[in-house]
């Protein structure tokens, strides 16, 4: 399978998000740590762009940036030529095969497992909970399963945005969006295409795995029974309200003991 995120470049990538309020979004998250919010050491999951590692980084000892698109991946080495924040180009479930686990805090915000298959979601969870040797405060975001079967199984939404820099021939690009529900594994397909004018840029392909969040709180009660899923409101101009991303988030919060 076409791996999402391969012919996004990271400066589309942030044109497309420049009005999303990752402040306030990240004020949300931080009012789900203890207070004062400290990160410590952090492993971050598809941290894109690293827009939401540049706003942990105050409050974090260290952050282990995991990225498996080699675009994004360059982007943030580059972005990042700190000490503090170490890069991987790599998928999480593959990282977990490989490293010393020393973190206080995993972080995957913004539709990130959403590319997993929820079994893999499950497992990765298993995972992170049998490597821990003290308490792991996990945060992450989700798209529901009722969620994504409300969702057009066909249809677009066009997003524009003026282009600045190298994108600058064109007035705006517009990002078309259609979606086919696969009912055998209960994935969303999203085939975006990328127009500048009259032509066509390039295509993307994204499969969504919606997870069933009743059944992930059963599942998480054990490791935490204070465990949250509750919905969140990310933060968008009006202009992409309709886009597939956004509107109705889950943020989930708890916390394994070793
Ligand atoms: C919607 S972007 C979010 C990026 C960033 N966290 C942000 O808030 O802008 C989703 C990111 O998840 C990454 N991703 C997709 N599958 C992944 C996986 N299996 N492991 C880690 N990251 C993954 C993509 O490459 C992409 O950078």
């Amino acid at each position: 399978m076409c791996q999402p995120f391969s012919s996004i470049t990271p400066e589309i990538y942030s044109l497309l998000y420049s009005k999303k309020d990752y402040k306030s979004e990240f004020d949300l998250l931080c009012s789900y740590m203890s207070q004062p919010v400290q990160f410590g050491n952090v492993l971050e999951a598809g941290a894109g762009t690293g827009t939401f590692t540049s706003l942990m980084k105050p409050y974090s000892q260290s952050i282990t940036c995991i990225e498996p698109s080699p675009q994004m991946a360059s982007y943030l080495l580059k972005r990042f030529s700190s000490e503090k924040i170490r890069v991987e180009n790599t998928s999480i479930e593959d990282y977990l095969d490989v490293c010393d686990f020393d973190f206080d805090t995993f972080v995957a915000y913004f539709n990130v497992l959403n590319y997993i298959r929820p079994a893999n979601l499950s497992k990765l969870i298993t995972r992170l909970a049998s490597y821990t040797s003290k308490p792991l405060h996990c945060l992450f975001d989700l798209w529901s399963l009722e969620y994504v079967m409300e969702q057009p199984k066909e249809g677009s939404t066009i997003i524009k945005f003026p282009s600045p820099g190298s994108l600058s021939n064109s007035p705006q690009i517009t990002r078309f969006a259609s979606s086919v529900f696969n009912n055998d594994d209960e994935s969303l397909s999203i085939l975006f295409t990328f127009n500048s004018g009259q032509e066509e840029l390039f295509t993307e392909t994204h499969i969504i795995y919606p997870t069933n969040l009743s059944k992930l709180k059963d599942n998480l009660k054990k490791l935490d029974p204070h465990c949250i899923i509750e919905p969140i409101a990310c933060s968008q101009d009006s202009a992409a309200k309709n886009m597939y991303s956004f509107c109705r988030n889950w943020l989930v919060s708890f916390t394994i003991s070793p």
